[in-house]
C-alpha cells in the first residue's frame, strides 16, 4: 500500500479518481455524511506536530464516517516532548499496526523521510512549506462543485507564497488541468523560482494586476511562524495585499473567494470579503471530509480505478 505525500507526483488521472470519488461521499442538499462500513476493522493514527483545526478534525471525522477507527495525538501529547526522535516515535506507532499515519510535521520533506524507513502507509497532512495535498485536492473539488471546469482556469494566489504549502499544492494541482496561475506577494514573500516549479504560473507584486478577470481568488495567510524577521506592519499588508469588496469587481462576476483557514481578518481579508455570497471558504472546510474519506479509501482500501 503506497500513502499519499504529495499532489507533485500523482497524475492527472489518480487525481481525478480522487476527486470523483469524493462526490460521492458528499452529504446530499440538507443532509449530513453518511456512514459506511468501506475501512470497517481498520485504524487510523493523526499525528500531529502542529496545531491544526481542519485538517486534523476532517481526517478523523473521514476515517469514522467509513467505519475505520482514529486516534489523534499531538506533539506535546506525545515522547518527543520528552527527547524521542521522530523516527523512533514513528516505529513506535507503526509496532502498533495502524493501518495509515496521518502526519503534520514542521519540516519539509519529514514524511518522505520517514516513509522511506516504514511500511505502513503516511498521508502527508502538511510538510512545512512543501506540500499540503489534501489541501489541494478539497480546493479543486470545491471549485468543480461551482461547476467550474479546471481548464484555462485563472486563479489569483495571494499572500505568503514563500512559506505556502498549500501554494505549491495547489500549482502542482492545478497545472495538471491547464490552469493559469498567477503568484501574488510583496516581493520578499514571492520566490522567482516558484515560476519554474509548473507550467502556466506566472508571478506578480502587484494584487490588482493578479485579480484582473480571475475566475478563483485564493487568499493565503501570512505565515509569521515560518519568519525570522518581522516582516510587515499588520495593517500595511493589508493596505497592499487585502481583500477588499473593491478588488472582487476587478475579477469575473462569478469569482470564488477561497482561503485554506485559519482566516485571519483584517489582515489578508475583509470581514465584508470573507462573508460575503462570493466566499467559498466554509463549503473547503465541508469538502475537507468528502476528499479525505476518498483519500483514505484510496490509501487503506487499495486503489479505486
Ligand atoms: N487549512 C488547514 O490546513 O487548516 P488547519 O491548519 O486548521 O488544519
Amino acid at each position: 500500500m503506497t500513502g499519499l505525500l504529495g499532489i507533485e507526483n500523482l497524475t492527472r488521472e489518480e487525481v481525478q479518481a480522487i476527486l470523483d470519488r469524493a462526490r460521492d461521499f458528499q452529504p446530499g442538499e440538507g443532509h449530513g455524511f453518511r456512514r459506511f462500513d468501506l475501512l470497517r476493522g481498520r485504524m487510523v493514527v493523526n499525528l500531529f506536530f502542529e496545531a491544526s483545526t481542519r485538517t486534523r478534525t476532517s481526517f478523523e471525522i473521514a476515517a469514522k464516517r467509513l467505519g475505520a477507527d482514529a486516534v489523534s495525538i499531538t506533539a506535546q501529547a506525545s515522547s518527543v516532548a520528552k527527547g524521542e526522535s521522530l523516527v523512533d516515535t514513528l516505529n513506535t506507532l507503526a509496532a502498533m499496526r495502524p493501518d495509515a499515519i496521518i502526519m503534520r510535521h514542521a519540516a519539509s520533506g519529514a514524511p518522505h523521510f520517514l516513509q522511506r524507513h516504514l511500511e505502513t502507509p503516511i498521508i502527508n497532512a502538511g510538510d512545512g512549506t512543501h506540500e499540503h495535498p489534501t489541501q489541494a485536492l478539497l480546493d479543486a473539488r470545491t471549485i468543480l462543485d461551482r461547476g467550474a471546469s479546471l481548464e484555462n482556469l485563472r486563479v489569483a494566489i495571494i499572500g505568503d507564497i514563500a512559506h505556502s504549502r498549500v501554494a505549491r499544492s495547489n500549482v502542482y494541482l492545478l497545472s495538471k488541468f491547464g490552469a493559469r496561475i498567477v503568484l501574488c506577494g510583496p516581493a520578499s514573500l514571492l520566490p522567482v523560482e516558484l515560476k519554474e516549479i509548473a507550467p502556466g504560473v506566472t508571478l506578480t507584486t502587484d494584487m490588482n494586476e493578479a485579480i484582473a478577470g480571475a475566475d478563483v481568488i485564493m487568499m493565503l495567510r501570512v505565515q509569521f511562524e515560518r519568519q525570522h524577521d518581522a516582516p510587515f506592519p499588520a495593517d500595511e499588508y493589508f493596505r497592499f495585499y487585502g481583500l477588499r469588496p473593491e478588488h472582487l469587481a476587478m475579477a469575473r462576476p462569478e469569482v470564488m473567494v477561497m482561503h485554506p483557514g485559519p482566516i485571519n481578518r483584517g489582515r489578508e481579508i475583509s470581514s465584508e470579503v470573507a462573508d460575503s455570497q462570493r466566499s467559498v471558504i466554509l463549503s473547503q472546510v465541508e469538502n475537507g471530509i468528502s476528499v479525505r474519506m476518498a483519500v483514505l479509501e484510496r490509501v487503506l482500501g487499495g486503489a479505486i480505478n
